[in-house]
């Protein structure tokens, strides 16, 4: 484990990204993400892995900078545009994040692989972790969950079009509206929901902040598709494993509907924030939220200090 003082969130914190301390007014936030295309049109997928790859940043506040090609790519086999197409994307969102295509790394690899290294500052003195959510807070998710159990859907060729436009869109948006909000409003700890799924994520969050969560299945924000596949058994790999990793940890109410539970551990691609506020703030997140065009936001538990289980679902 590292010891250097300016590194201020290490690998061992479950953190979102890493930050460093480059001088009192200065840190650096640096984070990489790449994985295998989960949508079939290649520009998508640039935009989805892209957008995903900075949500690291986001989750902590920060402003990014520069961002990196990670690239494989059966470069002997496969059409070149293909790639273009992929890097076409990714650069789209680049732009739009605000950020500057710096390079990266490419490898010849059988299997397509995408993402990106960003590089990103934040203030050393007022960044978010996910580690000082507190009794009383409110937790404010801002995009709706279901992505993993349909891209599940859309690799066995059972998605339409027009879902499959709208789950696109929802993961190639960036977190940075959702960032912004949260840095105006000021709160006290987030997370971005990705591969762990929503239960996974705040069951880290939790932890890392030493408290309990109670999550109200009821009001977290989904995809209705997403619970017509999962009731015919589209799960995606992840998802017993988030159970299996969740389950010593967590009490779910008897009453709730066992598809839910399919729902809160599904594994997201470049899903919302998950923001913990001060009960008093909320609506002025919300508030902030909405001026930034995220329409989908929603109270969706919150924070206690003594639970029986960290996390109780009802
Ligand atoms: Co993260
Ligand atoms: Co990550």
């Amino acid at each position: 484990m590292e010891r250097d003082p300016n590194l201020l969130v290490g690998a061992e914190q479950w953190a979102d990204a890493v930050v460093y301390r480059l001088s009192k007014e200065i840190a650096i936030v640096q984070t990489l993400d790449f994985f295998t295309p989960i949508v079939n049109d290649p520009f998508s997928f640039g935009r989805i892995a892209a957008a995903n790859s900075f949500s690291d940043i986001y989750a902590m506040g920060g402003k990014p900078v520069t961002a990196m090609n990670i690239v494989s790519f059966p470069i002997k086999e496969m059409d070149k545009a293909i790639l273009k197409e992929i890097l076409h994307g990714g650069l789209e969102i680049i732009h739009e994040a605000g950020a500057v295509m710096a390079g990266g790394h490419s490898v010849e690899d059988p299997e397509i692989k995408y993402g990106l290294s960003v590089t990103g500052i934040v203030h050393p003195d007022y960044f978010v972790t996910n580690q000082n959510a507190r009794p009383g807070d409110f937790l404010v998710l801002t995009k709706p969950i279901g992505t993993g159990i349909l891209t599940t859907a859309l690799k066995g060729g059972a998605l339409n079009d027009k879902l499959t436009a709208e789950i696109t869109e929802l993961m190639a948006t960036l977190n940075k509206g959702a960032s912004e909000a949260m840095m105006e409003v000021g709160v006290n700890a987030a997370t971005d929901i990705t591969g762990f799924g929503l239960l996974g994520h705040a069951l880290e969050m939790a932890k890392a902040s030493k408290v309990g969560i109670r999550l109200n299945a009821r009001d977290v924000p989904i995809i209705s598709e997403a619970i017509t596949f999962a009731a015919m058994g589209m799960m995606p790999e992840g998802s017993h494993r988030n159970r299996n990793f969740c389950s010593n940890d967590i009490e779910i109410s008897p009453q709730l509907d066992p598809l839910i539970i399919d729902l809160l551990t599904d594994s997201q691609t470049s899903g919302g924030l998950l923001i913990s506020v001060a009960r008093e703030k909320a609506d002025l997140l919300l508030q902030k939220l909405i001026e930034k065009k995220i329409t989908t936001a929603k109270i969706v538990g919150e924070i206690l200090s003594k639970p029986k289980k960290i996390i109780e679902v009802r």
